[in-house]
């Protein structure tokens, strides 16, 4: 095997004996993004040297470009958001609701894209849980779940807010097919893209508004992530901003201009006041190491290529890996998975690899007997045969 890492490993403070396959959990920080952090920290110290356009607004600035690039949309569609739940909280709290309205969300999304439409049942608006399998079901290639979402989209239906990439499956939902069902209907679709972001490559069309957190796929810290709206579809929401969302920049120098509209048109509109710039200032350096590796789609062909290698030498296994290989190997040719590839295996078997894991400096994670395993650019071919090794108990 001769894949070579599109990020060389030492872009972290990561040893050659840790292997980290757990992104879908926490991203590791590069050792670029925790050294501009220092510095801004140590103009934070010497408050008399900050400079408020540098210092401040150019970290924001720098932080929407590159999320812009990252999704191939416009900086101006970009509201920074303390993580996934605030931009989806925007988009709930924030949407024109009539009582008797009903939101469509997936059946065991994670609880960021649950509980903000759950709330609104205080303001008379439903929110219905859709099977997209049944319960118990393994998701395969054959399977079209996108289908079960519009299948239940009803005249009173506004929106469906779905995950993208799945936390416990690692399925990749066809947005493009959700999204023309929905435009067809007049119905919104919002997203929680934090499984997929930096490393899937994404088609907005269609799409209402996206929110992703940034310490997962996007290697940045917790507490800094993103909302992507349509221009329009802004326009409707309340605008939660504060006194930094005004139309014009907030200048030390100058009186604002007056203005017909108290709020900006773009995403400044949505956001809160001052954001945590130091957490600004990471995410916008991670962001930008995503881009110079080759950005999302060197990445994602990169993580294809490794979940391949990986799939093929664990087809050599037992009976239950042939299986969960051959069901993965058919989903990844459908273009159906994220980065994750989430293995389902039986209670004990998955409670030994954690405990050999551990033991091994390998780092995975079990969701609802799914055994997660996530690669991105800074793996090789090398931690791959590594990873199946341990998997197949094999490791010498
Ligand atoms: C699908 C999904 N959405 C959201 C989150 C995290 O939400 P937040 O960014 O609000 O902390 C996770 C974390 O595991 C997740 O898996």
């Amino acid at each position: 095997m001769t894949t070579v890492s599109l990020l060389d490993p030492a872009a972290f403070d990561m040893p050659r004996d840790v292997l980290w396959l757990s992104h879908c959990k926490d991203g590791p920080l590069p050792r670029a993004s925790a050294d501009a952090v220092q510095a801004l920290m140590g103009v934070q110290l010497r408050p008399w040297e900050l400079r408020w356009e540098q210092d401040f607004l150019d970290v924001q600035r720098r932080l929407r470009h590159a999320a812009a690039t990252l999704l191939a949309a416009d900086a101006a569609d970009i509201s920074l958001m303390t993580c996934t739940s605030s931009g989806l909280e925007a988009v709930a709290f924030g949407y024109p609701w009539q009582a008797g309205d009903e939101i469509l969300i997936p059946a065991g999304e994670f609880p960021s894209n649950r509980l903000p439409w759950l709330a609104l049942s205080r303001r008379g608006v439903q929110c219905r849980e859709i099977d997209l399998w049944q319960p118990g079901q393994r998701p395969t290639a054959r399977d079209a779940p996108e289908d079960r979402l519009i299948e239940a989209i009803t005249p009173r239906t506004r929106m469906i807010a779905a995950s993208w990439v799945r936390f416990q499956d690692g399925i990749k939902l066809d947005l493009q097919k959700l999204g023309t069902a929905c435009r067809g209907a007049g119905v919104d679709l919002v997203v929680d893209a934090i499984q997929g972001a930096g490393t899937t490559t994404l088609e907005l069309t269609g799409v209402s508004a996206l929110a992703t957190g940034g310490h997962k796929g996007l290697l940045g810290l917790q507490g800094q992530g993103f909302l992507w709206t349509e221009p329009g579809f802004r326009q409707k929401l309340v605008p939660l901003g504060t006194w930094l969302s005004g139309p014009e920049e907030f200048s030390q120098t100058s009186d604002p201009a007056p203005a017909a509209d108290l709020w900006a048109t773009d995403g400044r509109r949505l956001e809160a006041g001052s954001p945590s710039i130091l957490s600004c200032e990471a995410l916008a350096s991670s962001l930008q190491l995503l881009l110079d590796c080759g950005g999302v789609a060197a990445i994602q062909a990169h993580v294809a290529s490794l979940q391949r290698q990986l799939l093929e030498q664990l087809a050599l296994g037992d009976g239950t890996w042939r299986a969960e290989a051959a069901r993965l190997m058919a989903l990844l040719k459908q273009d159906r998975l994220g980065p994750t590839l989430c293995f389902a295996l039986p209670e004990e078997r998955l409670a030994r690899l954690l405990a050999t894991a551990e033991a091994q400096g390998i780092h995975s994670s079990v969701r609802l007997g799914y055994l997660r395993v996530a690669l991105h650019c800074w793996h090789d071919a090398e931690d791959v045969r590594r990873c199946a090794a341990w998997l197949l108990g094999t490791l010498d």
